[in-house]
């Protein structure tokens, strides 16, 4: 239940106030000290409106309300503070999570409609940046969300599998390459494959010629330039999906760059008619002088086609597929302006639904305060991280619970959730540092600490041999509150990690849940007595559902021991 919507309609209905229920609530604080209550509701916009000292209205409505949820009501000063009953509170959280178990927090906001969500989208031949790799977590955590709130989420991943480069690439791997070895570590390969190239060109300027006619060669469907591009893409994918695997992500479609290629005509067709193509330097473009931006770029003079005008084609395509009522495209910082030309192009062509488009933008990973790059001599292979994270979380298991059954699939969800989890608490458009030792302590803010806290409750309630009960009472320990409060604010939570594509918010109610239920471990013997036994295992039992869905909203796995 949403206490402070009901908080609102008291005050509404009981308390007579000229306002209507949403202003009300808008108006509705939550102190920040938990003696002061669990909501303050300040009276001085009223004071204006019934021409009383706020003072005297917190005083009158102190009087006029009740209900049978609200423990009691003081008025101090200008305000008036609503204690909750903790009893009667914790008594419906109980009933609630056991009869919607992990359904718990969900919606029907989205009714059901489409949103497609841009994720992850590297670029074949060359490897996983971090910036794919935040691109991947972010957007699955929101499309996790799109689904919690009512949506059905559509997960594309725009592969970048086209492009000049693939010339480059059958050129050197005619000249140098080896296929056995492409087969065995296709990106490594491909990508010493086209450092080789750029390095020989550097002496043999004819080299880019013969990129540029493989690449030709390769757009007038060549069978056997077809062919190689097929291999590189096919053995690159083969190894992005080991790191999707240890990542727990899936993807409902793959239609990558290559796909559009056949659907641009349309796109440049389209602009034409509507008028909206112009010359400018010798290239076709659509001036956005208006919208204050620099124009974009849809043709060259060779009739080469750009990186905007396939995002236009796939625009048009997932609006005409997918239906969808959202499109989100999860990319870094630095494609902002792209994806505002994308938007005011549509928009210029009359396409209503461009409103619906939003570009889900983020910061940099960095190491030592430096972008992490993937390219180039500094190369860290991305599945090379996931699996030290791996490896390093096998060694904190060997040493905490040498005699845990599963160790090595422990260790697969423990490492991969770290390094996930580490990305998520930040909000999304700062930069991140990147720290094995930050993500993998088991006592600091990290994935390890939640998935732990987790495998504690269930321990627990495996100890106890637990069933949840209809019957049971309230739990009345003070330190029970605060986890109460926690969980029944939980839809709330999701509500707005959605409205604001934000997955740290509930990353942050997650690190809250668990620290909280700690404080409730040291103060509270659950087990030593057998009165109150039944509602403090409810507790227990209500917080392991809501971590274990935040985990899961966020991409992490919750193993039952650790
Ligand atoms: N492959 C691109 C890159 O690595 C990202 C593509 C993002 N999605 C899109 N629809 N443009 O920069």
């Amino acid at each position: 239940m949403d206490h402070k919507l009901l908080f609102a309609k008291v005050l509404h209905e009981q308390g007579e106030l000229p306002f209507d229920i949403q202003t009300i609530k808008q108006l509705i604080e939550t102190p920040k000290r938990i003696e002061m209550g669990d909501f303050a509701f300040p009276c001085f916009a009223l004071a204006k409106h019934l021409r009383k000292s706020p003072a005297i209205i917190a005083q009158e409505l102190q009087a006029k309300i009740t209900d049978p949820i609200f423990d009691h009501l003081e008025a101090v000063g200008p305000y008036l503070n609503l204690f909750l009953n903790q009893e009667k509170v914790s008594q419906h959280i109980f009933k609630q999570i056991m009869e919607q178990g992990s359904d718990y927090g969900r919606n029907q906001n989205g009714k059901g409609g489409t949103v497609t969500i841009d994720l992850s989208a590297p670029n074949i031949a060359k490897p996983f940046s971090m910036g794919h790799l935040r691109s991947t977590v972010i957007g699955n955590a929101i499309a996790n969300l799109a689904d919690k709130n009512g949506y059905q989420p559509f997960r594309i991943n725009y592969i970048g599998d086209w492009g000049t480069q693939f010339g480059k690439l059958i050129v050197a791997y005619r000249k140098w390459g080896n296929a056995e070895s492409i087969q065995q570590n296709p990106i490594t390969e491909l990508l010493k494959l086209y450092i080789r190239f750029h390095e020989e060109a550097e002496n043999n300027p004819r080299l880019e010629e013969e990129g540029r006619k493989a690449f030709k060669a390769l757009e007038d469907g060549e069978p056997e330039a077809i062919q190689l591009w097929k291999q590189f893409r096919d053995e690159s994918l083969k190894e992005f999906s080991r790191i999707y695997d240890l990542l727990g992500v899936h993807f409902d479609s793959f239609q990558g760059e290559s796909f559009y290629n056949d659907k641009m005509d349309e796109v440049v067709e389209i602009l034409q008619e509507k008028g909206l193509l112009v010359e400018s330097q010798q290239a076709q473009v659509v001036k956005l002088d208006e919208e204050e931006m620099p124009p974009c770029l849809i043709r060259k003079s060779d009739g080469a086609t750009l990186y905007a005008t396939r995002d236009l084609a796939s625009a048009l395509y997932r609006k005409r597929t997918y239906h969808f009522v959202r499109s989100l495209y999860v990319v870094g910082n630095e494609q902002s302006l792209h994806f505002k030309q994308l938007k005011a192009v549509l928009k210029k062509a009359a396409y209503a639904w461009a409103d619906e488009m939003e570009h889900i933008s983020f910061g940099m990973m960095l190491k030592n305060g430096k972008k992490m790059s993937t390219r180039k001599g500094r190369i860290i292979l991305l599945e090379e991280v996931l699996q030290e994270a791996i490896e390093r979380t096998e060694t904190i298991i060997n040493e905490k619970n040498p005699n845990l059954s599963d160790k090595a699939q422990v260790a697969k969800q423990v490492g991969p959730g770290a390094v996930i989890f580490h990305d998520l608490k930040h909000h999304r458009t700062n930069d991140v540092e990147f720290s094995f030792e930050h993500m993998l302590n088991f006592d600091g803010e990290t994935g390890p600490y939640l998935q732990y806290a987790y495998a504690r409750c269930k321990s627990l309630l495996r100890k106890a041999n637990f069933t949840p009960s209809s019957q049971v009472n309230g739990v009345t320990d003070e330190q029970a509150w605060p986890i109460v409060r926690l969980i029944s604010d939980f839809p709330n939570v999701i509500r707005t990690a959605w409205n604001n594509y934000d997955p740290s918010k509930i990353a942050r109610f997650a690190l809250d849940l668990a620290r909280s239920l700690n404080q409730f471990y040291a103060h509270v013997h659950i087990l030593s007595d057998p009165d109150h036994q039944q509602e403090r295992l409810h507790l227990i039992y209500s917080t392991a559902i809501t971590l274990k869905e935040s985990l899961r909203l966020l991409g992490l796995k919750a193993p039952e021991e650790m």
